[in-house]
């Protein structure tokens, strides 16, 4: 009372002011509580335990689910993708925001424009694989294209021995890659010679002499489509995805893929971006300028730490390329060559498959997703071997009274 008398109306209007914001954020608790929808902005992330369905993904009493707020750290966090007219039309509006801004023809139709051949492109081969493929039996049902620098050898070594292990699929035919440029110097020289070594052990390297630069990167995904095209053309699926990257290739393949099924054709996903705007931030590392891409907004695009799509699509996805100013965005510039195409990357299964951010590890979890971004080649191979050796228990610690077993202690028997 003697705070009331002492404070004069401002004070107490302002009370009120604060009041009524508590009152508002609980009531959003509460309608977050009714509807099941997060009423925060973030981005909650949804790790689910046994299921996988749409429908577990829609049954918001299910207390088998975690949800965790991921920070937008990595990719294009500041891009302007919540704009609110655009959240209210995205959808319908589809192919036709692409066609206003796009740099490239898309004028003419890709499906009839299939004959001729094409070229392995604007570079040369220092390191080929020309008959992996071939020597494949069977013909291959996965192809992997992993972009990597010359000097990552261990991170190579890692993959090797994990999830580019052919050992993954032994009998459906798995092809890892390995992309790579040229390094100009001295130390490029010595780096060559290594390569080349590892290339004569393991022959899963393949390498153009372009600059192996970041701005470089999308020639080396070209450099892979165009490798699939030319010299896979009987490949069932490719993915691409980067060297730091922890890839479940086994859901990808039996979960997602599904050998048993008939292949699929125009297929694309992976982490779908969808509405991004182009960081016009010079300062950035996804900056874009209005001269090389002057629309507000890109195609739906996949986030290059890792993207799958169907074999057939290499050959039309290059063919595309060559009509299209490229753009050093690899992932992006691939998006545009979809949408040149009309081909909408398809959303996956469940949006906690691929993660272009890193995913703390527990064997639960790795054990349902595809990818999670950000690791060391040491911990590729911890995390790995322990997921192996939990496979069949893998979310055993959670719930047999269908709630996560909240047990301190656990989160470090899982390292
Ligand atoms: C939703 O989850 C609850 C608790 O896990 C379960 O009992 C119920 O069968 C589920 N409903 C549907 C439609 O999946
Ligand atoms: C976001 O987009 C809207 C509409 O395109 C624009 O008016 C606004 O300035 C943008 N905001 C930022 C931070 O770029
Ligand atoms: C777009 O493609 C059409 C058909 O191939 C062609 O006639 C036209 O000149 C192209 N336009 C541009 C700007 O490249
Ligand atoms: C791949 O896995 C097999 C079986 O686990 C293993 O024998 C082989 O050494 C692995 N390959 C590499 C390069 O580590
Ligand atoms: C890309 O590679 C080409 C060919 O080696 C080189 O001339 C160019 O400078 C490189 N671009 C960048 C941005 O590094
Ligand atoms: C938590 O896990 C530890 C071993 O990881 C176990 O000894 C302990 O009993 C568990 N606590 C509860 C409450 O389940
Ligand atoms: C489950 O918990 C037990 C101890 O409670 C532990 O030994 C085991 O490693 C845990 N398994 C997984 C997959 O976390």
């Amino acid at each position: 009372m003697q705070w009331r008398r002492r404070h004069c109306c401002t004070h107490t209007a302002n009370f009120l002011y604060l009041l009524s914001l508590l009152g508002l954020l609980v009531f959003l608790v509460h309608l977050h509580k009714l509807t099941g929808m997060p009423w925060w902005r973030g981005h909650p992330v949804v790790y689910g335990g046994e299921h996988h369905t749409t429908k577990a993904k829609l049954n918001t009493s299910a207390s088998a689910w975690r949800f965790v707020i991921v920070p937008l750290l990595t990719s294009r966090v500041d891009a302007n993708i919540s704009s609110p007219e655009e959240e209210g039309v995205s959808s319908p509006r589809g192919h036709s925001r692409f066609e206003n801004t796009l740099a490239g023809n898309t004028s003419h139709s890709v499906e009839g424009d299939l004959s001729g051949t094409i070229t392995q492109g604007p570079f040369t081969y220092i390191i080929n694989e020309p008959a992996k493929c071939a020597d494949s039996r069977p013909a291959p049902f996965l192809v992997l294209l992993i972009a990597t620098e010359a000097r990552q050898v261990e991170a190579r070594n890692a993959i090797r021995q994990t999830w580019g292990n052919e050992s993954v699929a032994p009998a459906l035919g798995f092809i890892r890659l390995f992309l790579l440029g040229k390094n100009e110097g001295e130390l490029g020289l010595l780096q060559q010679r290594m390569l080349e070594a590892e290339s004569r052990r393991y022959h899963d390297i393949i390498q153009q002499d372009f600059l192996d630069t970041y701005k470089n990167l999308t020639f080396k995904t070209l450099m892979g489509i165009n490798w699939v095209a030319i010299h896979c053309p009987q490949a069932g699926y490719v993915m691409k995805t980067d060297s730091d990257m922890f890839v479940n290739t086994e859901n990808l393949i039996y979960k997602l893929l599904r050998p048993e099924q008939q292949l699929k054709k125009n297929y694309f996903t992976g982490n779908n971006m969808r509405d991004f705007a182009p960081n016009r931030n010079t300062n950035s590392k996804w900056y874009m300028s209005p001269e090389l891409y002057p629309g507000e907004k890109y195609p739906t695009f996949c986030s290059g730490t890792g993207y799958v799509f169907s074999g057939d699509l290499a050959m039309k996805l290059y063919r595309a390329s060559l009509r299209i100013r490229i753009l050093h965005l690899e992932d992006v510039f691939v998006g545009v060559c979809l949408a040149n195409l009309r081909i909408e990357p398809t959303p996956p299964p469940n949006e906690f498959l691929f993660n272009h951010w890193r995913v703390s590890y527990s064997s639960c979890k790795y054990s349902h997703l595809i990818t999670s971004h950000g690791f060391h080649p040491n911990e590729l191979l911890k995390y790995w071997n322990h997921l192996q050796s939990n496979k069949h228990n893998a979310c055993i610690n959670r719930s047999r009274a269908g709630r996560p077993h909240v047990n301190r202690t656990n989160k470090r028997t899982a390292q």
